[in-house]
């Protein structure tokens, strides 16, 4: 007996050593490095930025990007402290994507922002953590547009020299970094944009590759699939406990179309008031990180709603935030 007790307490011992030799180990080497590893034609990729590219592009940007980047301050792409993430994650700066070529992305390379936009891995093997989302099923031509943005005049990517210190991400999202996140795989075709004849195709790819409504709408970020929206926990059930930019939790809604804890009996005029102006049907307005898609066309919002009918109804009544 006595011999066992001490095997456990060796056995106890080793345990808690190697568990402080792996939090010290997560704690030192931080967020993990990955492979640069672009294809030749990622490589060689060069992006023609026509007008009808840079237009997509801006659209694409005010649906995907601004609301992180654009820095209330300067007006511009230049950036900000993410007061809206949780507290767990560290202090977090969305980071300067404007021209300059040393404090912005003036000097990345077409394929580097391609690889980026799909990866999340940078030149140096640094990789961005999902605060900084990834798009491993945006449509490559959508993709070629928000380069060809990136790159034209528009005043709100005017090169500037803002900065931020390293971003300071904590023991939660280094260790998730290790066991639940990693950089989606390059698509193994190439994507279309649907056409908009399919309507439900369509309104998949916007809803779940130009706007990331899953992301939010589904009940926890951690349980996502990116690859596979479809197979997220709760997909577009809500309850996922978002935060503002003062630290109210607001839960995102149900967007299934179960009759009692989802929009099922909205009409198609409520939901395109809803996600275009952020109209609640109930009164006032939806709070934010809910923001107004004011760019997406009444084709794409209503393939979106034609979309969302598709999608297996799940009942969740969500506690709505009210407002302070
Ligand atoms: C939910 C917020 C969010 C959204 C939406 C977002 N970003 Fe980011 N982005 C970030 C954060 C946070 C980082 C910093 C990540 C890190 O710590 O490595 C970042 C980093 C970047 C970088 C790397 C900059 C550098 O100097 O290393 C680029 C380029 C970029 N984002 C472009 C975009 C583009 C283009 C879009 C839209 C298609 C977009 N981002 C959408 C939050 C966001
Ligand atoms: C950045 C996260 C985020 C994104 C992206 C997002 N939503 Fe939301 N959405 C929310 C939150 C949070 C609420 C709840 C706001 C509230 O309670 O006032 C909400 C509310 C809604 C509502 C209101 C439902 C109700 O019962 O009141 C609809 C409809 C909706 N979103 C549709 C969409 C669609 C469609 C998209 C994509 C085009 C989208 N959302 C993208 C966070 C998001």
């Amino acid at each position: 007996m006595k011999k066992l007790f001490k095997f456990l307490a060796y056995a106890l011992g080793a345990l808690i050593l190697l568990v402080a030799a792996g939090a010290a180990f997560i704690y030192f080497r931080g967020i993990p490095n990955y492979p640069y590893a672009p294809t030749p034609e990622i490589q060689a990729l060069k992006v023609n930025p026509d007008s009808v590219r840079v237009e997509r592009g801006a659209k694409i940007a005010s649906l995907l990007c601004n609301e992180c980047h654009k820095n209330p301050e300067t007006g511009r792409l230049t950036g900000r402290i993410m007061l809206d993430l949780p507290k767990e994650f560290g202090t977090v700066a969305s980071l300067n994507i404007t021209r300059d070529p040393k404090h912005g992305i003036g000097a990345w390379t077409d394929g580097e922002l391609y690889y980026f936009l799909r990866t999340g891995i940078r030149k140096d093997g640094s990789w961005a953590p999902p605060t900084m989302p990834k798009f491993p099923l945006m449509a490559d031509e959508d993709i070629y547009s928000v380069i060809a943005w990136l790159r034209s005049p528009s005043p709100q990517l005017e090169a500037d020299s803002k900065e931020y210190p390293p971003n300071n991400y904590n023991m939660f999202i280094k260790f998730l970094g290790h066991v639940a996140f990693f950089p989606p795989e390059l698509p193994a075709q190439p994507i279309v944009i649907p056409d908009t004849l399919d309507q439900i195709a369509l309104g998949r790819y916007v809803a779940d590759a130009l706007c990331s409504c899953y992301a939010c709408h589904s009940a926890d970020f951690t349980k996502q699939d990116a690859l596979n929206p479809e197979k997220s926990f709760m997909y577009y059930g809500g309850g996922n406990p978002m935060l503002d930019t003062e630290g109210n939790t607001v839960p995102t809604a149900n967007i299934t179309f179960d009759k009692e804890t989802g929009i099922g009996d909205w009409t198609i005029e409520q939901f395109r008031d809803a996600v275009k102006n952020n109209k609640n049907p109930r009164g006032g307005l939806l709070h934010y990180p809910m923001f107004p898609h004011t760019t997406l066309s009444d084709t794409e919002v209503d393939a979106v709603y034609a979309f969302l009918k598709t999608v297996p109804p799940l009942k969740n009544a969500v506690a709505r935030y009210t407002g302070k």
